[in-house]
């Protein structure tokens, strides 16, 4: 893989948003992810962190279907003023502009949500979001959502690529594999190439 050219901080995702170079943006949570909070029962709240959540369709999901802890965090002003204007009753204080590297871990997270914030970030950051996303899950706590299983190669900036071998690696060391396969029910571009992954924290 080439080496990141840009660095990849809040004023180039700003840029990014501003200039419309946002492919990643499926407009909806995507249909993997959906079925997954369609499942979701509890009695008590769950406490929900969606990291590099752009627009954050899935916490306006998660929302509307009467979930109220949760969290969405992303350093680009642009990702949170949408999701504010779109969702005005959504808690302005879980709107978390911050960089996903510093947030707090207490109180600690039950769920954290992936989708499209691994692949953005420059490749040699890939073990601390494996320790990060442990830090600020509960012991039991669940990482879900899709990582890219396609190697991109020659990319220069996002998205970057992986192997499911490569990934495993990252998350083995704090997270039981409850899932880990290709996901059945992708947006149409996306089938067969990303990972549905459901790992436990230990
Ligand atoms: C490819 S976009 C994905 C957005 C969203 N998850 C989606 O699928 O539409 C990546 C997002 O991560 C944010 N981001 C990248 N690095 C970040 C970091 N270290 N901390 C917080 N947000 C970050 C960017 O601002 C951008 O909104």
């Amino acid at each position: 893989m080439k080496s990141v050219t840009p660095p990849l901080d809040a004023s180039y995702w700003q840029q990014r948003y501003a200039t419309g170079r946002d492919g990643w943006d499926a407009g909806a949570p995507t249909p993997p992810l959906r079925a997954y909070f369609d499942q979701i029962r509890t009695i008590a709240q769950p406490r929900i962190l969606i990291p590099g959540a752009g627009r954050a369709y899935e916490a306006e999901y998660l929302h509307r279907a009467g979930f109220e802890q949760v969290f969405v965090a992303d350093f680009a002003p642009e990702a949170l003023g949408a999701l504010a204007a779109r969702v005005p009753d959504f808690p302005a204080g879980h709107l978390l502009q911050a960089d996903f590297f510093g947030l707090s871990n207490e109180p600690p997270y039950d769920l954290i949500v992936e989708q499209t914030f691994f692949c953005a970030l420059a490749p040699a950051l890939r073990p601390a979001y494996a320790q990060q996303c442990a830090r600020l899950l509960r012991p039991g706590g669940t990482l879900v959502g899709l990582l890219f299983d396609a190697p991109f190669a020659g990319a220069t900036e996002p998205p970057f690529g992986g192997t499911p071998a490569e990934y495993r690696a990252y998350f083995a060391p704090y997270f039981a594999f409850r899932y880990f396969e290709t996901a059945t029910n992708s947006l149409g571009p996306r089938q067969g190439r990303e990972l549905f992954i459901c790992l436990k924290k230990n």
